[in-house]
């Protein structure tokens, strides 16, 4: 579990330069996690985290209505005017690690994409239990995964490196929510097989990774100082000079979209006492 609060608000205007993801890979992403689904016209798809709507922008439409919610108002902004004229979709301000905007018993399909490692495990898989429909539920965790060889990762690698020598652990980014996967499969759930949404080649140089993180509040998974933060990014610089060269070629390597999940599976008869939900319905 992260102890540092990753701040997005600052970051949703070059969100999508940094970590986007071309169109066609988004959507091939989100047609991956309707076919999880099946989703028909009255299921709800819930998805945490929902960003500027990288992914979500495709699975809000029909069929099946979308509710996706996120801490940052800045992200759910540009997120907003790519919803679709008819699109049954709600876009709410909420924080995942509290108690989630969506109705009980009420989700088919619990989306994640890049954020449920940033979760408190034990609150999200109770949240996810709670809204899960009553007759089974899916929850699929998405992730990107780029060639260790590429110049963001060996970038990540050393950033991560000089904030340790500053006395900061960097917390988990762009991972897998391990413990929160393995909570949920203690509760019953089957493991899904993981699956390659997409794969595709991207390019980029050293020094754009490296600009990125500029003037950013979160770098490697941290909140350092900004005198730190500019230590950092110096040191991260000359790095780089060494390493690619100056200016810094172009490279270009594979990325992936990988998606993994459980299956959570039908509610048991509930008990007298258990029926008695005293949550309101907030969606
Ligand atoms: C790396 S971005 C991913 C956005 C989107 N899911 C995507 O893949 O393009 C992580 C998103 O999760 C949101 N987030 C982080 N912690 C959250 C929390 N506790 N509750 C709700 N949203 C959170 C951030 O504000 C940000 O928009």
């Amino acid at each position: 579990m992260a102890s540092v609060r990753i701040v997005y608000d600052d970051q949703a205007g070059v969100f999508e330069s940094r970590a986007g993801l071309p169109e066609e890979v988004a959507a091939r992403v989100a047609a991956a996690v309707r076919r999880h689904g099946e989703l028909g016209a009255d299921d709800l798809l819930v998805e945490v985290g929902a960003g500027t709507g990288v992914i979500g922008q495709w699975l809000a439409r029909p069929p099946g209505r979308y509710l996706g919610f996120d801490s940052s108002r800045a992200m759910l902004e540009v997120f907003r005017p790519r919803l679709r004229p008819g699109a049954v979709a709600t876009l709410l301000y909420a924080d995942a690690d509290r108690s989630w905007p969506v109705r009980t018993g009420s989700a088919s399909v619990i989306f994640g994409s890049r954020v449920l490692h940033l979760l408190h495990p034990e609150h999200a898989v109770r949240e996810i239990r709670r809204v899960a429909h009553p007759r089974g539920a899916v929850l699929l965790c998405g992730r990107v995964e780029h060639s260790p060889d590429s110049p963001r990762a060996r970038a990540r690698a050393k950033l991560r490196d000089l904030l340790a020598a500053h006395g900061l652990q960097p917390g988990p980014t762009g991972g897998r929510p391990q413990r929160l996967l393995a909570l949920a499969q203690a509760k019953r759930a089957a493991p899904l097989p993981s699956q390659v949404a997409a794969a595709w080649p991207e390019t980029v140089t050293v020094t754009q990774v490296i600009n990125w993180w500029r003037g950013k509040t979160s770098i490697g998974g941290v909140n350092p100082a900004p005198a730190v933060a500019e230590k950092v990014l110096v040191a991260l610089t000359a790095w780089a000079v060494d390493t690619y060269g100056d200016p810094a070629p172009a490279v270009t390597t594979e990325t992936r979209y990988l998606l993994e999940g459980v299956r959570l599976p039908p509610a048991a008869p509930a008990t007298g006492a258990e029926r008695m939900d005293p949550r309101p319905a907030e969606e």
